[in-house]
């Protein structure tokens, strides 16, 4: 049974697919991934298929259903798979719900500005009230500075819990995206790779 990552966030554009198919893309090769596209916009989707382009890139399963046939396909992917990574729209809607609920681990991309935190609260308190344990994850995050501060004290203060690992903004992320792959693959020993590397460590110590 796979285990279940859905990455969600209300703030459009906070780092959600682009977080979701670099962690496929670093475990792909030693883990069975999978992906579920439910966004109708289907960037994931078509990182995926610029993917395919690339002969040698470690095999990663695409699936786009979402809708009623969501809870089957669910349940299909976990059977066959070691990861089933869930990318979500930038709103809360019946299948993110499903999404989340499915979730062993809820990540939540933010950038350090307060609206990406207020956003990011309405998919906190979703899945708190689905007892699935979720964890905000700092995307586009300079390494220090007044407003990065600030916003992880106010996450401190609310007790939400953060990754320690965060994601720097790195032109890196975008291009290795262009090509339908993850920085670990155009850029291994690229600062970004290192980050998300750790960010991956940090997920499997949560969900094993
Ligand atoms: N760490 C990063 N460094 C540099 N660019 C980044 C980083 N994370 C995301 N981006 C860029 O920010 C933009 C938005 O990222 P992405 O599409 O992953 O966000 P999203 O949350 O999935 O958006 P949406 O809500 O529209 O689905 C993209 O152009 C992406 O390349
Ligand atoms: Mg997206």
């Amino acid at each position: 049974m796979a285990v279940v990552i859905t990455v969600a966030q209300q703030k459009g554009g906070a780092g959600k697919t682009t977080l979701a198919a670099n962690l496929a893309a670093a475990l792909a090769g030693r883990r069975r991934v999978a992906l579920l596209d439910i966004d109708p916009q289907r960037s994931l989707a078509r990182w995926h298929g610029l993917r395919a382009l690339h002969k040698t890139a470690a095999p990663i399963l695409l699936s786009d259903v979402s809708g009623w046939r969501l809870a089957a396909e669910l349940d299909r992917l976990r059977k066959d798979h070691d990861v089933l990574i869930v990318d979500s729209p930038p709103h809360i809607d019946t299948d993110a719900k499903l999404a989340v609920r499915s979730a062993d681990l809820v990540l939540v991309p933010l950038q350090p500005s307060p609206p990406d935190l207020w956003a990011a609260e309405g998919t906190l308190k979703l899945a708190a009230s689905e007892k699935r344990p979720a964890r905000l994850v700092l995307n586009r995050a300079p390494a220090a500075g007044k407003l990065r501060q600030q916003v992880e004290a106010d996450i401190a203060r609310r007790g939400d819990l953060m990754l320690a690992a965060t994601l720097g903004n790195r032109a890196g992320f975008a291009s290795a995206f262009a090509q339908g792959l993850g920085v670990t693959e155009t850029a291994p020993k690229s600062v970004a790779a290192a980050e998300l590397l750790a960010l991956l460590a940090e997920i499997e110590g949560i969900v094993g």
